[in-house]
């Protein structure tokens, strides 16, 4: 099976990379720039003045719009696009986290679609993207690797669907990456990150394939450096080289490179999972998957518990020789980790308390109606996931 890696994002990558947007925009020759942001905080800590005199330096015409919220809407993407077409845009700028990266790519979609149909119909997968408008970011927040990856998940209110699309059309053409601008990510978000980080490698460690020795190693490495070092950041928000392990973790997590050897993506049953609770309920994607990972873990070990004991071994120096044991072990060591966090590791600790037909629901739209099941770890019916939520209760 052949597995690919095509990463053609540019990173820069350090302190004051982000005094580079202006330049790596006027050297690529784009003439018109739109602005993509969040709900505020490029404006509370300067960035966005800091970008708009660059552009104003090198001569490049923009406009500008924000309000792009965590689980990013689609309908703020459909204004965008309007927008982005009445000013005539070539370029498009995400200065954000995950939720501002996701829309700007819905927005690069639609500036891109010939048929100017509705942009939904990509993440409903009524129709397939056949390009994207180029696109660069500033990252502020580590956590989603949208900076990198092929990926974008938006919601559509009507229905509280979430649903993502995965071309390589989205990847960035370049990202900023100055560690300093995360200083200022909430405890919580540090927290979230933290998670999603680890997450977009654990979904891809287990898997129904055969592993290579070295991405087992890289991604065993980067977890328990992502683990150390999320901590770091909690107790010195202002710590730089915690700041920016997990900012690079984050790329390299999600860009493709924990994928070779495997010949396909890997599990993904939690981030699937997650999706609809926070299509649902609205809660922050990195704390849904601390609430959901160890009620699946303990769910599928059966199908695999050399795997499981192999990740507990690593990661928390189990020496316990039985495998289901170790599995097990690590299991509840990576729980007790999420909790030292502060993440929930309950549906319930998210605030949220899902009714027994909310549950229902939930599975009902994870299994796309019936006609998917997730998982290749083990894989899920509709039923195993409604188990799952009502499990991890
Ligand atoms: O809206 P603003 O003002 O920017 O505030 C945000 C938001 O409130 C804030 N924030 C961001 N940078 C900050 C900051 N606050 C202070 N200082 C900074 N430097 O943090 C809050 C959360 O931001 P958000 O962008 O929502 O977080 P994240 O980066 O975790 O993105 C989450 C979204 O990405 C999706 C998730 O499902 C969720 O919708 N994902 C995207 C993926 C992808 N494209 O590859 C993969 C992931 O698995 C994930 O599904
Ligand atoms: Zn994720």
């Amino acid at each position: 099976m052949v597995t690919e890696l095509y990463t053609p994002t540019h990173v820069y990558f350090g302190k004051g990379s982000a005094d580079l947007a202006g330049k790596a925009i006027k050297d690529r020759g784009f003439k018109k720039v739109l602005i993509h942001y969040g709900t505020g905080s490029v404006k509370k800590t300067g960035l966005l003045d800091k970008v708009e005199a660059q552009l104003k330096e090198e001569n490049i015409d923009y406009c500008m719009i924000g309000g792009a919220v965590p689980n990013p809407r689609i309908s703020l993407a459909r204004e965008g696009i309007e927008l982005g077409r009445r000013e005539g845009v070539d370029f498009v700028l995400a200065v954000g986290g995950g939720s501002v990266i996701d829309s700007a790519k819905a927005i690069c979609y639609g500036l891109y679609d010939e048929e100017k149909g509705d942009v939904w119909d990509f993440y409903s997968s009524k129709r397939a993207p056949k390009g994207s408008m180029p696109l660069g970011v500033i990252l502020t927040l580590s956590a989603t690797g949208s900076e990198m990856s092929d990926s974008s998940v938006l919601t559509n209110e009507d229905g509280g669907l979430k649903r993502g699309v995965n071309t390589n059309y989205s990847r960035p053409v370049f990202a900023l990456m100055d560690p300093e601008l995360t200083y200022s990510v909430s405890p919580y978000q540090t927290s979230c990150g933290t998670v999603d980080i680890m997450m977009h490698t654990i979904e891809r460690f287990f898997h129904s394939g055969v592993s290579l020795d070295i991405t087992d190693a890289i991604a065993l490495a980067e977890i328990k450096c992502v683990m150390e070092n999320g901590k770091k950041a909690l107790l010195d928000p202002n710590d730089y080289d915690a700041r920016a392990n997990i900012m690079w973790a984050g790329s390299i997590s999600h860009n493709g490179l924990m994928n070779m050897g495997y010949g396909f993506r890997g599990d993904w049953s939690c981030h699937q999972l997650e999706h609809e609770l926070s299509g649902m309920f609205d809660v922050a994607h990195g704390a849904g998957l601390a609430a959901i990972w160890a009620t699946w873990a303990r769910y599928v070990a059966k199908s695999g518990y050399s795997r499981f004991a192999l990740f507990g071994r690593a990661l928390f120096s189990i020496e316990e020789e039985d495998d289901e044991k170790a599995a097990m072990e690590g299991i509840d060591r990576m729980e007790a980790y999420f909790a030292s966090i502060n993440m929930p590791i309950s549906i319930k600790g998210l605030g949220v308390d899902p009714t027994e037909d909310q549950i229902k629901e939930l599975a009902r739209k994870a299994s796309f109606f019936g006609k998917r099941t997730l998982g290749s770890f083990m894989k899920l019916e509709e039923s195993d996931m409604e188990e799952i939520f009502r499990r991890a209760l």
